[in-house]
């Protein structure tokens, strides 16, 4: 077992402390496995751990969101319901505060080799930073949609991150000097990539601002199902 990924195993004895102990230092992925695919008991997990963010668009209008290819008037909703290849991000990247920490449960996972989930720990991607680069990250600020924000932040010493492109360039025309700085971005969160295939019944809880994670794309007519929650820690 890799120390980015602590495993645990679902029951209804769970002691929940030392998931919100690993969440709360953001050292690790928590992989709980043998989770009942089941909206109730995903958000009855939630709940153990902190406050979710609720959404018109998830399912009932509560904190569920089902991740799976969706197109509207033959058009995908959203990345998260298409089958490509979606780069590493935060997610509520455009929110004022950013839930720290996503779930994602597996209830159908695409075939072998694909929609394979990824992530990049800041702490990682610092290290390949030399100290100017960081200045820069820690100063400049980007559009995303209706706030400004820079990409770092620095809170207890520790490096916090904040980056989704699609969003960035969504909104604002970037400059060639803008984009060439995040092409050469991408490159080093490449560089830190983890990977991780997700089998049925796998919920990873994840801190959404101390690490990036993207998927790989898969074939449009596979049924892979992710259910999705966003939750503030307590
Ligand atoms: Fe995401």
């Amino acid at each position: 077992m890799e120390d980015w990924l602590i495993n645990f195993v679902f029951s209804n004895e769970l002691d929940y402390k030392p998931i919100s102990d690993i969440l709360d230092q953001g050292k690790s992925i928590v992989l709980l496995k043998n989770v009942p695919l089941n909206d109730d008991i995903l958000s009855s997990i939630v709940s153990h751990l902190g406050i979710p963010i609720t959404e018109l668009r998830n399912n009932n209008n509560k904190d569920v969101f089902d991740v799976k290819v969706f197109k509207n008037q033959g058009l995908f909703r959203s990345i998260a319901n298409s089958n490509l290849d979606f780069p590493l991000h935060t997610d509520c990247a455009d929110f004022k505060e950013t839930p720290n920490v996503i779930g994602l449960l597996c209830v159908n996972p695409a075939p072998k080799n694909q929609g394979i989930s990824t992530f990049a720990f800041v702490s990682d991607i610092v290290k390949k930073l030399d100290f100017d680069t960081i200045t820069v990250l820690l100063e400049e600020k980007w559009a995303f949609k209706n706030y400004f924000k820079p990409i770092l932040t620095q809170k207890k010493e520790q490096f916090r991150i904040c980056y989704d492109r699609i969003t960035m360039e969504s909104y604002t025309e970037l400059k060639e000097e803008k984009i060439k700085k995040l092409d050469l971005l991408d490159t080093i969160f490449k560089e830190c990539t983890l990977e991780l295939k997700l089998e049925s019944g796998d919920l990873i809880l994840f801190r959404n601002d101390l690490l990036l994670h993207g998927r790989t794309g898969f074939k449009i007519t596979s049924n892979r199902l992710f259910k999705r929650v966003r939750f503030h820690l307590n």
